[in-house]
């Protein structure tokens, strides 16, 4: 190996391989023999009504569900195997945050580095503030996070996954309760880390513009089957009429008669 190839690769982003997966609690079965190859860097989307299974899918490639049947690879290891993680560093950002609210943005951050001894406290600082810089939060630092807007409560989360220096990031609704100039900024910056980390990034989202715009691939899922998947292009001419009505809900809030009521 040449020392420019040494240098340039830094870490391998993963492939996240699901075969035949199905998932049931109790009798209710939610997921059903899902089959998905995720490319390393990719960015995947995962659209879906609420309730069709989106999140306990997610669940299963952080290792938090185990299937019923089937499988999910990391690389090539498997999630049911306890070492798998040790080789894979996966950051979850989930719908609530979940933030500390005792500690102050820099300490929620300086979390997770501190507690694993990673680096030097000198060092753990340099790694912290060049994130919060990435997501235009350095002001922010000595904050708590009763003191940030929604939104930047969000770019807070994804900036804590991010200090991990993850390979695989998994967001679940990343722009729900967020209004559409501040879920388009969280959209942007999903896509900008893709450029700035090498890292796989898999979002689930309801959210339409967002998949459409940022995605590399996007899958539909419904009643815990996948019932597309492809390109935003090709997404958008599925001529099935599930998917078809699922994208262009009837009330189109675009329509000039909901204007009116501004
Ligand atoms: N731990 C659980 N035990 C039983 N049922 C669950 C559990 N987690 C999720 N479910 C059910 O699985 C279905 C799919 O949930 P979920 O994946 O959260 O949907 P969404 O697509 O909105 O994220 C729902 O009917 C939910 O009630
Ligand atoms: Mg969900």
């Amino acid at each position: 190996m040449t020392t420019a190839q040494q240098t340039s690769i830094e870490k391998e982003p993963v492939r996240v391989k699901i075969d035949n997966l199905s998932k049931s609690f109790g009798e209710q079965v939610i997921l059903k023999d899902i089959d998905l190859d995720i490319a390393p860097g990719e960015i995947f989307v995962l659209m879906g009504p609420s309730g069709s299974g989106k999140s306990v899918l997610l669940k299963h490639i952080a290792g938090l569900e185990m299937p019923t049947s089937g499988t999910v690879t990391l690389n090539s290891a498997e999630t049911s195997d306890p070492d798998t993680f040790a080789k894979t560093k996966i950051a979850l950002v989930f719908q609530a945050g979940a933030l500390f609210n005792s500690m102050t943005v820099f300490d929620n951050l300086a979390l997770y580095p501190r507690e694993h001894r990673l680096y030097s406290p000198q060092k753990i600082r340099e790694k912290v503030m060049s994130t919060l810089r990435i997501l235009s939060l350095e002001n922010a630092a000595n904050k708590h996070p009763s003191e940030l807007s929604g939104g930047m409560k969000k770019r807070v989360a994804i900036a804590r996954a991010l200090v991990m220096e993850p390979d695989l990031i998994l967001y679940d609704e990343p722009t729900s309760e967020l209004d559409p100039t501040m879920s388009a900024t969280i959209s942007e910056i999903i896509a900008c880390l893709k450029k700035e980390v090498n890292v796989t990034s898999i979002v689930v989202s309801h959210d339409r513009d967002l998949s459409l715009t940022i995605a590399d691939r996007v899958g539909i899922i419904m009643n815990g089957e996948i019932q597309a998947i492809g390109t935003p292009t090709e997404i958008k001419n599925n001529k099935d009429p599930l998917i078809t009505e699922f994208l262009n809900p009837k009330i189109d809030l675009d329509n000039p008669r909901y204007k009116t009521l501004e």
